[in-house]
Formats: structure tokens, C-alpha cells, sequence
């Protein structure tokens, strides 16, 4: 190696990730007219952060604690109470010991850890399949673990693509892991229903096929966490189908910056399970020694408080019924004023996301001349909009769709 070159002169520029990168020329624009539709983070009716009241509650009760490390696996309480809250405290996987689980950071951390996970029990010659279009970070966290990454078409316009979704499942090899959105399908808003679900797992069960729930959106997309974890109870529960879920609590909690979440495998038998949790603690104690405790303590003080409970559970109803509402007021203005299009997928869309339907040139006007921040593929963030903004949203996509003729 002579003196001037690199030890990294084979690595190329890689591009920053889309989204964070929106965020930056949002907050970089001083029009006051600005929208930020990008990143799904929740905003309260005057478009600020918010702290979820029962957050705030728990905060107040937790903030004598010490600072030492957590287990390696996490916080045990947290544990329990989280696989309890997903699975339900009868469920037969954690009555008979069948739930790994370790903490993770948050669910991107989660998905990661399930990805070292499933490597080691199935090794590298396995596929993991995801929906097209995905959340972006699917194919890069799971390659990252060297899986090689498929995709199968998900949406059609109207719709889930379900001919698609179920030729997949049907010629996939056994063993090929599938990662299937619990809930609010990021960027579609288009679930399966429990027909679906059903018919989903049905497959899954007899092609010996291995799901593995992304659980972002739980309590956020109906404002009810039981209805939301219904595809993963099925599954666990009368399909007795070995799964992996990973768990966040940035958007169902508000706790973006905390990366608080949770890696959860079920498996046949409780030996199993437990040598699966001894391979997570050598994971984990691999990539981040132990995980952080802030987050973790804020959800465990909610969930082992009947009081904060169903505050957070109210707490849910107000951040999904605004979502809700703001639909149906966008929709309303795009109405009253004559846009072209059809824009009943932002009312039949679920979640915090909808994908509106417009061109990249499209997007490329409204952000340019109207200074309203959203992902190319016009996916927006609901939550972004509010009382103060919908109308001016409503108004530019309309001249913009006028002007592009579409
Ligand atoms: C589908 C999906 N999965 C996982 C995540 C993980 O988010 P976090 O790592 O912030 O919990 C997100 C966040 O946007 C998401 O949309």
C-alpha cells in the first residue's frame, strides 16, 4: 500500500437514507407555509410532538431510578409485561414457556436481532420475502444479516395484491421467512383482513413457511391493541405456528428517541425457547452489551399500572381517531374542490400513512413550489396534517394535479 491510498479507497459513496434526509430540507425551509408529510412521527392538532399524557405520568414515577446496566436480555419486568401484552397473558405460549425474547433497539434494533436469530437456526442459503412496496429499511436490515432479499407485489391500486401475496406463499421454499406488517401496512395502509389472515396462515402452516411480524403501528392503527395483534394471536394461537415478532414503542408510545422495543420467537417447546433466549443474550451481548433502560422503564411502569394503562389506551383512541379525522377532512377538501383523481384510499387506508397516487414529478412541484415535504413515491404522513394545514394541502395538490393534467 503506497502512503496516499486508502484503506477504504474501495468504499463507494453510499447515498443518505431518503426520508431522515426530507426531514433535513423541511427544517432547513423558513417558509412558514411549509408541511412536513414525510417521516411518520405523530404531531398533535398544532402539528408539534407529542407526549403521550401516560408517558408523561410515567416519567414522573420513575425518575428516582439508578443507572445501572440492565440484563443483557433487558429489563425482565418489561419482558413479561410486553410478551403478555402482545400474546395475551392465557395465551399457551406463555403459559407453557414457549416465548423467547430479548429487548431490542426499538423495532428497527428488533428486526435486526431476528435477523442474527433466524440466520443461526436456518443459516444463510434462506430467502427472506418482503411485501413490494415495503417500509424502506426492510431489504437493508435483513441483507445487512447476509439473507438474500425478495420481493412479491402487494398492493394494487384498490388494494392488497392477494393473487400475488398467495403465489408467493405458494412458491417460495419451505423454511423461506416472510415479513408480514402486523398492522398498518407501511407505506400501503392496506391490511389483509382476518379472512385474509386466515387464509395467509393457512398457507404458511402447510408450505412450512416462517413468519416473522413487524409490529410498529400495534394500538396506533384501530386505537385498539387487541384488534391490531390479531394476526399475530391467530398465528400463535390457533395455528400453534413457530413465528418471530419484533415490537416497537416509538410510534404506539411516542418514544421515537428512546429505541425501546422487543424481539419475541415462538416456538414448539419451552427447552427450545430457552435455548433460543440463551442464543439472543450471546447476541445481544455481541452488538450492544445490554440495552437502554429509559424507555423500558417508561413502558413498564405504564403496563404494570392499571391507572396508566388505560390512560395509554385512551392515550391510543386520540392519536388514532385525529389520524382518522384527517383522512376524512382531506379527502373532503379534495372533494369539495373538483380534484381529479380518485381519493378514496385516504379515507380506506389504515394506519398513519396513505399513498396519495402521484407522480414523481408530481411530488417533485408540490415540495418545490408549495414547500410540502413527502417520500417520492407520494406516500404522506397523515399525522402532518391538522386543522391549521389540510386545507393549503388540499388546495396545492389540487393546482398541481390540475397543472400536470393527470
Ligand atoms: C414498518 C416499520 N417497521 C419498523 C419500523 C421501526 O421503527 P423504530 O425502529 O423507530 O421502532 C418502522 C418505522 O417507521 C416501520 O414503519
Amino acid at each position: 500500500m503506497s502512503s496516499m491510498s486508502s484503506v477504504f479507497a474501495t468504499v463507494a459513496y453510499t447515498p443518505p437514507d431518503a426520508i431522515f434526509e426530507l426531514t433535513k430540507a423541511y427544517q432547513a425551509d423558513p417558509d412558514p407555509r411549509k408541511v412536513n408529510l414525510g417521516q411518520g412521527t405523530y404531531r398533535d392538532g398544532h402539528g408539534n410532538p407529542w407526549v403521550l399524557p401516560a408517558v408523561e405520568a410515567a416519567k414522573d414515577i420513575i425518575k428516582n431510578c439508578d443507572h445501572e446496566y440492565l440484563p443483557i436480555l433487558g429489563h425482565p419486568q418489561f419482558r413479561k409485561l410486553v410478551t403478555e401484552l402482545v400474546f395475551r397473558k392465557d395465551s399457551s405460549a406463555i403459559r407453557d414457556g414457549r416465548v423467547a425474547s430479548c429487548q431490542a433497539l426499538s423495532g428497527t434494533g428488533a428486526l435486526h436481532v431476528a435477523g442474527m436469530m433466524l440466520r443461526r437456526a436456518l443459516g444463510h442459503d434462506r430467502t427472506v420475502y418482503i411485501t413490494n412496496p415495503s417500509w424502506s429499511n426492510h431489504r437493508q436490515v435483513f441483507e445487512s444479516v447476509a439473507f438474500s432479499v425478495r420481493e412479491f407485489d402487494y398492493a394494487s391500486r384498490d388494494g392488497i395484491d392477494m393473487e400475488s401475496l398467495l403465489r408467493a406463499l405458494n412458491e417460495a421454499d419451505p423454511m423461506s421467512i416472510f415479513v408480514l406488517h402486523a398492522s398498518a401496512h407501511n407505506p400501503t395502509g392496506w391490511d389483509p383482513s382476518p379472512e385474509q389472515w386466515r387464509q395467509i396462515g393457512a398457507i404458511m402452516k402447510e408450505r412450512q413457511l416462517f413468519p416473522l411480524f413487524d409490529a410498529a403501528y400495534l394500538g396506533l392503527t384501530s386505537g385498539d391493541y387487541d384488534q391490531d395483534a390479531y394476526a399475530i394471536r391467530y398465528f400463535a394461537e390457533e395455528l400453534d405456528l413457530e413465528m418471530g415478532v419484533c415490537i416497537s414503542f416509538a410510534k404506539s408510545m411516542g418514544l421515537y428517541g428512546e429505541r425501546t422495543g422487543l424481539c419475541a420467537f415462538v416456538s414448539r417447546h419451552h427447552k427450545v425457547a430457552s435455548n433460543v433466549e440463551s442464543n439472543l443474550a450471546q447476541l445481544i451481548r455481541g452488538e450492544i452489551s445490554n440495552p437502554p433502560a429509559f424507555g423500558a422503564r417508561i413502558v413498564t411502569a405504564i403496563l404494570a399500572d392499571d391507572g396508566l394503562s388505560s390512560q395509554w389506551r385512551s392515550d391510543l383512541t386520540t392519536m388514532s381517531s385525529r389520524i382518522a379525522g384527517m383522512r376524512n377532512q382531506l379527502f373532503d377538501e379534495l372533494t369539495t374542490l373538483g380534484t381529479p383523481g380518485d381519493w378514496t384510499r385516504i379515507t380506506q387506508q389504515k394506519g398513519m400513512f396513505c399513498v396519495l397516487g402521484l407522480t414523481p414529478e408530481q411530488v417533485h412541484l408540490l415540495k418545490e413550489t408549495h414547500h410540502m415535504y413527502m417520500a417520492e413515491s407520494s406516500r404522506v404522513s397523515i399525522a402532518g396534517l391538522n386543522e391549521g394545514n389540510v386545507r393549503y394541502v388540499a388546495e396545492c395538490i389540487h393546482q398541481v394535479v390540475c397543472r400536470t393534467g393527470e
